[in-house]
C-alpha cells in the first residue's frame, strides 16, 4: 500500500473548513496581546498562554533586542558543541535561583525539554507513573524512553498509590518517576502535591512536576506550583516552559547540579538539537527581570482571574475544578463547541475549542485563559458574549 494513502483519506479538515466550522491556523496579522487582528477585525485574545502579558513589555523586547544585536539570529548547532552562549548560561543560573534549586539547564522548546528529560531519567528498567490527563510530551518523552509507563486517574491520590504499587511490583531493580503537570493546561486545576509526596518518599518514587502553565503565575513569586504548596525541596525535578508567562520560546529543567549535569550529557534531544536562540535567551532574561521587580503584572491577573472565575459560575457555566488562568467551559457535546466557538469569534472573543483526545471523551470544552493587559472592558464585553450565547444553546438558563 502507498504508505500516502492516509493523506488521501483524511478530509475531516476539509469537511470542517467547508462547513465553515475549522477552528485552526487562524491568521493573526498583529502582535500577540490581549487583542489580536484576524480578516480586518479585533478579537479579545482568550486563546493564548500569555498569562503576565509581557511579549509586548517594553523591557523583554529591549532584552530580546540587545541579544540579536550581539549574538545574532542563531548559534546554529547544539550547546553541547559550539551553540553555548554566556548568556544560555546567565539564564539557567538566574532560573535556579528563582525556582529554588541548585542547578537548571535550558532547551530549545518545552516540548523538547519533556521529551529530553523524561526520556534520560527514565531508563529500560525503569517506570514512568503519569497522570492520565498530562500533556503530550510527557507522554511522548516516556514513549522516547525505554522504561514501562503506567497512568493513574486524574489527580486520584488512591489511584496514584495503586500504580506505584504496581511499579514497585514490576520493577525489580528499577527506579520510579512520577511526572503531573503542575496546572493542567486544558481544565487549570491543580496537582495536588503535598498529598503525592508523601506517597513517592514511601515508594522511593521521584517527582517531576511540568509547570508550563504555573511559572509566573502561581507561588509567592510567581516560582511555580511547589513555591505555591510551599513544598520545592520535595519536588525534584520542576519543568517550565518559556512559550507562555515568559513570552519566549524554549524551556528548562531545574535539580540537583548531579541530575542536571547527566541530563546534559545523555539526553538525545538535547544533544543533536540546535541551542535556543538568542533573541529568545534574552526575552527569557528580560521576563525574569520583570517578573522579579514588577510584581504587578501576577497581581492583575489574579484579579482578572477571580472576577472571571465568579462571574462564570454566577452565569452558570461548568467549570471544573480550575482555579487558575485557565478557565474551562465544560460543555461535553463537540457540536456544542464548536457551535459556541463560531459564535464568539461572530462577537469578537478568540477562544480555543478542545476535543478528544485532547480532553477525555464527553468532556470537551472551550479553553478560555487571562492575561495581565486584558482590561475591564474587555471582559465586560466576554462576559456579556457568553451570557447571551450560553442562553442562546441552552447552556445556561434564562
Ligand atoms: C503542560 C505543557 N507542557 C509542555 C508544553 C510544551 O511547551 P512548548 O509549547 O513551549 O514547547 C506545553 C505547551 O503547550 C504544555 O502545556
Amino acid at each position: 500500500m502507498d504508505i500516502f494513502q492516509k493523506c488521501r483519506d483524511f478530509t475531516e479538515a476539509d469537511e470542517a473548513r467547508t462547513s465553515g466550522y475549522y477552528p485552526y491556523f487562524t491568521v493573526i496579522h498583529s502582535e500577540s496581546d490581549s487583542k489580536v487582528s484576524v480578516d480586518g477585525r479585533e478579537l479579545v485574545m482568550l486563546g493564548s498562554n500569555n498569562y503576565l502579558g509581557l511579549t509586548t513589555h517594553p523591557h523583554v523586547r529591549e532584552r530580546a533586542a540587545e541579544a540579536l544585536a550581539k549574538y545574532g539570529t542563531s548559534c546554529t548547532g547544539s550547546r553541547l558543541l559550539n551553540g553555548n552562549l554566556d548568556i544560555h548560561e546567565e539564564l539557567e543560573h538566574r532560573l535556579a535561583a528563582f525556582v529554588g534549586k541548585p542547578s537548571a539547564l535550558v532547551f530549545s522548546t518545552g516540548f523538547g525539554t519533556n521529551l529530553g528529560t523524561i526520556s534520560a531519567i527514565v531508563g529500560r528498567h525503569d517506570t514512568a507513573v503519569i497522570d492520565k490527563d498530562d500533556h503530550a510530551s510527557i507522554y511522548d518523552g516516556c514513549k522516547l524512553s525505554y522504561g514501562k509507563v503506567i497512568r493513574f486517574e486524574h489527580n486520584d491520590i488512591a489511584s496514584l498509590e495503586e500504580a506505584l504499587v504496581s511499579a514497585i511490583e514490576r520493577n525489580g531493580d528499577g527506579g520510579v518517576l512520577v511526572v503531573v503537570d503542575g496546572v493542567f493546561s486544558m481544565e487549570g486545576d491543580i496537582a495536588p502535591l503535598p498529598e503525592m509526596i508523601p506517597l513517592c518518599r514511601r515508594y522511593g518514587a521521584r517527582l517531576m512536576v511540568d509547570d508550563a502553565h504555573a511559572s509566573g503565575v502561581l507561588g509567592p513569586g510567581g516560582e511555580g506550583t511547589a513555591a505555591h504548596f510551599g513544598v520545592t525541596g520535595d519536588v525534584d525535578i520542576i519543568m517550565g516552559t518559556f512559550s507562555k508567562s515568559f513570552a519566549s520560546l524554549g524551556g528548562f529543567i531545574a535539580a540537583d547540579a548531579k541530575v542536571i549535569d547527566y541530563i546534559k550529557h545523555n539526553s538525545r534531544p538535547f544533544i543533536f538539537s540546535a541551542a535556543m536562540a538568542p533573541p529568545s535567551v534574552g526575552a527569557c532574561l528580560g521576563a525574569l527581570d520583570v517578573m522579579e521587580s514588577e510584581p504587578e503584572h501576577r497581581l492583575r491577573l489574579w484579579k482578572i482571574v477571580d472576577r472571571m472565575q465568579s462571574e462564570y459560575r454566577r452565569l452558570g457555566f461548568d467549570t471544573g475544578a480550575s482555579t487558575t488562568p485557565v478557565i474551562p467551559i465544560i460543555l461535553g457535546e463537540e457540536r456544542l463547541v464548536f457551535e459556541f466557538w463560531r459564535r464568539l469569534l461572530d462577537a469578537g472573543v478568540f477562544v480555543n475549542p478542545v476535543r478528544p483526545p485532547a480532553v477525555p471523551q464527553g468532556r470537551a470544552l472551550l479553553r478560555t485563559s487571562y492575561m495581565a493587559t486584558h482590561t475591564d472592558e474587555q471582559m465586560d464585553l466576554v462576559l456579556t458574549a457568553f451570557e447571551r450565547i450560553g442562553r442562546e444553546l441552552g447552556v445556561i438558563g434564562s
